[in-house]
């Protein structure tokens, strides 16, 4: 088993300057005091590692050492005559049991603390009487341990309880906010199932208009029957992009994150695009930062991203010339590292009153575009904790910047 790594505190600090202290004023002529001062010290901060280390019962463990080593210093310095006050490091071991136990288990080891301390008596006991007036001071003395004890174990007890209850609050809330993310989503959905509706009912009075003409007595021949069963035919069509778009863009996204390497992925997208228009002349200028390490994301969904924003691209370029810029680079955003990818391209660009719109369902300005590709991208960088904006270009065509933290 490996020690939890922990730092050295400033408490660290602390506690071997208050020890140095009790070291440092000189007593006696005796190094013993100033070794067991060093032992407390160095327990004290290496406390957590032992604790890591003896998993059983170490903590009883812990504070018996503390007991014991608080014993050696009062016999060290004077027994329980001395005329100094080092008896007070008992408070050490009870305060420890205070920290790690309940209010019984805590008077317990302060019990038994005070009868190590009170253990100093025997070798005293041959020789000397034990006073009435040393009788009450010794006592009086052991009460405050327990006072000590309850003290800091109501403390403890408080700050858990505090920080439980802090728990529960956190808990609650991020329930709270999963709730409205549902609700949000719903609230989303209706208002996309009503734009679907709107955008299933032209095409479909297309259709209907052309198959009722058609089936006029006597139905049109020639070139009038053609026109019409091409409208049916290019609508059906149309109807087909429509909802599969839609079920891309409405279907719950499983989102399965796996490091990937991002520039592969966007080679994928390149390609696609690149087979989709054989005779295009665009040329691509690919910036890849060198040694990037992969990032965590869903290779099929993030590929969709890339193909749908090159898709726009080469459409935006009329699929035939132009320059596409594709760079990719480590980047911090928002207190985050990730990667920033950035697709450029040399087309008209993005008008400044659509810039707000182009992200939104349904918005397109193309014949035969759905717009939902900007959707889906939107929401599959969402899901993975990334940002998407488009940016300005100065009229030299549109670029559009992706976030994804590791
Ligand atoms: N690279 C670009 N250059 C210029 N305009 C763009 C670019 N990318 C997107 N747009 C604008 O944003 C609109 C929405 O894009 P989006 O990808 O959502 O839908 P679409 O491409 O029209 O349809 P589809 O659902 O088939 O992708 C586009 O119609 C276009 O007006
Ligand atoms: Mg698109």
């Amino acid at each position: 088993m490996k020690p939890a790594r922990r730092r050295f505190t400033q408490l660290d600090i602390l506690w071997l300057v208050f020890l140095s202290g009790l070291a440092a004023l000189k007593t006696q002529d005796e190094f013993h005091k100033d070794l067991i001062l060093l032992a407390i010290g160095l327990f004290q901060i290496f406390e957590h590692r032992f604790l890591v280390l003896v998993r059983k019962r170490g903590k009883a463990y812990s504070v018996l050492i503390k007991i014991g080593l608080a014993t050696l210093l009062v016999a060290h310095t004077g027994g329980i005559n001395s005329r100094y006050s080092y008896y007070l490091i008992y408070a050490l071991p009870v305060a420890t049991a205070a920290m790690f136990y309940g209010v019984w288990a805590t008077l317990g080891w302060t019990a038994l603390a005070t009868a190590a301390y009170c253990s100093n008596l025997i070798p005293l006991l041959p020789e000397y009487e034990l006073t009435r007036s040393g009788t009450i001071e010794l006592a009086i003395r052991n009460l405050f341990f327990f006072l000590v004890g309850i003290l800091v174990n109501r403390f403890v007890t408080e700050t858990r309880r505090q920080s439980e209850q802090l728990r529960e609050t956190h808990l609650r809330l991020q329930q709270a906010e999963a709730e409205a993310r549902r609700s949000e989503r719903l609230a989303a959905l209706g208002q996309l199932t009503a734009g679907l509706a709107h955008e299933l009912r032209n095409p479909l009075g297309v259709i209907k208009g052309s198959a009722e003409t058609l089936s006029k007595d006597p139905p049109p021949q020639g070139a009038l029957a053609k026109e019409l069963s091409g409208y049916i035919s290019s609508e059906v069509n149309r109807l087909n992009v429509l909802v599969s778009r839609f079920l891309e863009f409405a279907r719950p996204h499983n989102v399965e994150k796996q490091p990937e390497d991002i520039s592969a992925l966007m080679e994928r997208a390149l390609k696609a695009a690149a087979d989709h228009w054989p005779n295009s002349r665009i040329k691509v200028e690919r910036q890849f930062e060198k040694g990037l390490p992969p990032v965590p994301v869903d290779a099929a969904l993030l590929e969709q991203v890339f193909t749908n924003l090159v898709f726009n691209a080469y459409e935006a370029m009329g699929g035939e010339d132009g320059e596409l810029r594709v760079s990719i680079a480590a980047e911090s955003a928002e207190g985050h590292s990730g990667v920033a990818v950035k697709i450029e391209d040399t087309g008209p660009g993005i008008p400044p009153e659509q810039r707000d719109q182009i992200f939104n369902p349904f918005f397109t300005t193309k014949p035969t575009g759905v717009g939902l590709g900007l959707s889906i991208v939107s929401k599959i960088v969402d899901d993975h904790g990334g940002s998407i904006r488009a940016e300005e270009r100065n009229g030299k065509g549109a670029s559009f910047r992706v976030f994804l933290p590791y």
